[in-house]
């Protein structure tokens, strides 16, 4: 079994992702949260837990572990402070750690736009500290799979998706779907050193990952 640390994890996806994990023959969670109330929620389900704040030394999370997912975020509620911290600097240590740790694979859950953050009015600072964290992944020397999805929903999985950098306006895609691309990404071959913009559409979501 490898472990893998989720970076996130109480998150909307994350909590949809550790689950996943922790039904998996291969891997085995641990559950990075910020608060020592949030590790009930994950003990109930036999899921391991870690305290760490992006915003601190977290290191120590990643000993004994084979793989991290960065599910985290500021989220929209918060200012520029947050998104510099956390979104740009957190990721940026997490992969620090990760180098240090010798970590096999890093699978980081980022945004479609990243690429042009000067495209999308009001999402500017977001999508360049998404950006930073990327860029810093792709020149690290980890293996690595970096994935950009358009809006998440709440709605229920499809298995199917759509590759696309050019969305339309009613594009989105389940965080369900998403969870699942991050977890089938852990496999070392499959979208190795790829990074893929996506939504939801009409192709098998695990296929398409794999001959990416
Ligand atoms: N929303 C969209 O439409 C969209 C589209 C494309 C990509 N994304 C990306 O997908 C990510 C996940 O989305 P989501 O809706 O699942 O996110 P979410 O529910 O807002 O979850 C974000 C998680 O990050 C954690 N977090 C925040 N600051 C932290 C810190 N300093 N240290 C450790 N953990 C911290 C939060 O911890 P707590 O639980 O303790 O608050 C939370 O568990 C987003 O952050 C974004 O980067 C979102």
């Amino acid at each position: 079994m490898e472990k893998v640390l989720i970076i996130g994890a109480n998150g909307n996806t994350g909590r949809i992702l550790s689950e996943i994990i922790s039904k998996s023959d291969h891997y085995e969670p641990v559950a990075m949260l910020r608060k020592e109330s949030q590790k009930d929620l994950f003990e109930k389900k036999e899921i391991k837990t870690c305290l760490g704040d992006l915003e601190q030394d977290f290191k120590s999370c990643l000993d004994g572990v084979d793989k991290v997912i960065f599910a985290a975020g500021s989220g929209g509620h918060t200012g520029d402070d947050k998104t510099e911290a956390v979104d740009k600097k957190g990721a940026i240590k997490a992969i620090d750690y990760a180098k240090a740790h010798k970590i096999k694979k890093f699978v980081i859950l980022s945004s479609m736009g990243t690429d042009t953050p000067e495209k999308v009015p009001g999402l500017e600072t977001y999508l360049k500290a998404k950006k930073a964290a990327d860029e810093h992944l792709k020149s690290s020397g980890l293996t690595y799979s970096i994935l950009r999805p358009g809006a998440l929903n709440n709605e229920k999985g499809t298995s199917k998706i759509k590759l696309t950098d050019q969305p339309s306006q009613s594009d989105s895609i389940p965080r369900e779907d998403v969870a699942h691309a991050l977890a089938y990404c852990l496999d070392d071959k499959n979208a190795k050193n790829k990074i893929f913009n996506f939504v939801s559409g009409s192709q098998d979501l695990l296929k398409t990952i794999e001959n990416l």
